[in-house]
């Protein structure tokens, strides 16, 4: 087991680059990270129907999510128990049963060896298909419609590992009746690089937004320009900022105005615009006035991130120490009017997709960096990176729960990410976070 800890010293703010590049480190975080952690797998509007199934990963596993025929949902290895085969090939659908296109072993929507090809004259009835169904993942939880599985027995509840973090991923699903649905189509690509840079920078990096995206803000202002009352003259309006992290890894950084105003994010769209002030006053009644924000960027460990407003929900696909893929999806409110769906799907293309204006710039980052680190040069790889930025400037607050900083730029949600990191790779046993691991109770009236 390689010995990580001496890549990270979140005390003095300092990251071995070699975390990002290391194909050990990337071995371990299969074992340690993939293997223990909960892992989003699907929402459950992309498979309404019996027979409807979606395949995905987790981590470097492939898997198959279905609806079975009792309207439950399984999740099972998406590989045959004969010689590994992708049972199910296609990205989505519906189908009655799987069958393996290699020798015609076929499974059951419950996983179970349902016909095997030669049963009596290969294997003179002495295959015991009962020990040959499809591996079924081994906890299967779901938050709000969001599903989730997790390969390790011993992992606490997802309802204890998401903690505090529901109360900032409720912004996004739950702030009218009825919740979300996933609008069709899910848009896929590919950077170099490693999937941590995207991860952290979702659950903290709000910095790189003065200078990454620039030139897609500066755009986005003259075709949608704020009002005066908005902040005209100041790109970022007139708006607060926070950042939340946890021990268990989570991380989120959250901006609005103090008035009451929305933050003009959106990129030429009326309509959204005039939806989200048209339904705030619902979201502040079921979430509290704190959570009455609108525009946040949120990492849950190790993988899940989602934005708001583009209300973009995306998971970062490890494919080696040097290779990820980026898997979104929009959620947008079900009890939304139909052209608030659709202005809200072009507008998540528009910004933040595989052709999206502010997605160029952060992909451009991220592979510059894979870029430097992937050719094996010695100096490069274990150069000390810096994290430094708002150390002790973090901590308890009357209104949120978990550690915050009032301020909308800063790096300890990826301190809280790398601590955590950390604690996962170096644990045999299934690492509970130190200190209080029950979600924090809120002020009264924001519950
Ligand atoms: S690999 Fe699936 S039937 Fe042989
Ligand atoms: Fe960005």
């Amino acid at each position: 087991m390689a010995d990580v800890a001496h890549h990270v010293d979140m005390d003095e703010g300092l990251v071995n680059a070699a975390i990002f590049s290391d194909p050990a480190i990337y071995r371990q975080e299969q074992e340690k990270i993939f293997a223990r952690s909960w892992l989003f797998l699907a929402h459950e509007t992309q498979i309404p129907k019996p027979g409807d199934f979606f395949t995905t990963w987790m981590g470097g596993d492939p898997i198959l999510v279905v609806r079975k025929r009792d309207g439950t949902v399984g999740a099972y290895l998406n590989a045959c128990r004969h010689r590994g085969m992708k049972v199910c090939r296609a990205d989505s659908g519906n189908a009655k049963a799987f069958t393996c296109t290699y020798h015609g072993w076929a499974y059951g929507m419950d996983g179970s060896l349902v016909n095997v090809p030669g049963l009596e004259d290969g294997y003179f009835n002495e295959l015991d298909t009962s020990k040959n169904g499809l591996v079924p993942v081994t906890q299967l939880d779901h938050y709000k419609g969001l599903y989730f599985g997790n390969w390790d027995p011993t992992a606490p509840s997802l309802q204890e590992y998401l903690g505090d973090s529901t109360k900032f991923l409720d912004v996004m699903i739950d702030r009218r009746e009825g919740g979300v649905e996933v609008l069709p189509g899910i848009h896929k690509w590919s950077f170099i690089g490693n999937w941590k840079l995207a991860a952290e920078q979702f659950a903290g990096d709000a910095y790189h937004g003065q200078m990454s995206h620039a030139s897609a803000a500066a755009a986005m202002f003259e075709v949608n320009p704020p009002s005066a009352d908005e902040g005209a003259g100041n790109p970022f309006g007139n708006v607060v900022g926070y950042q939340y992290s946890d021990q268990w890894g989570h991380g989120t950084g959250f901006s609005f105005d103090p008035r009451g105003q929305l933050f003009p994010v959106f990129f030429a769209s009326e309509v959204l615009t005039n939806y989200y002030r048209s339904t705030h006053a619902e979201q502040i009644e079921r979430l509290g006035a704190p959570f009455g924000y609108h525009t946040s960027h949120n990492n849950i460990f190790p993988n899940l991130s989602y934005l708001m407003p583009q209300n973009s929900l995306r998971v970062w696909h490890p494919r080696g120490p040097n290779a990820f893929e980026v898997w979104a999806l929009t959620l947008v409110d079900k009890a939304a009017p139909p052209e608030v769906k659709e202005a809200q799907r072009i507008q998540s293309q528009l910004t933040f997709s595989a052709a999206g204006l502010y997605e160029q710039d952060d992909g451009e980052n991220w592979s510059q960096i894979g870029e430097n680190l992937g050719h094996g040069g010695t100096v490069i790889n274990s150069l000390k990176l810096n994290y430094q930025m708002g150390i002790g400037h973090h901590g308890p607050s009357e209104d949120y729960p978990g550690t915050i900083g009032n301020v909308l730029v800063g790096e300890e949600p990826q301190r809280a990410f790398y601590r955590r990191w950390v604690e996962m790779m170096e644990s045999d046993q299934w690492p509970i976070p130190e200190g209080d691991c029950a979600p924090t109770p809120l002020a009264a009236g924001q519950q």
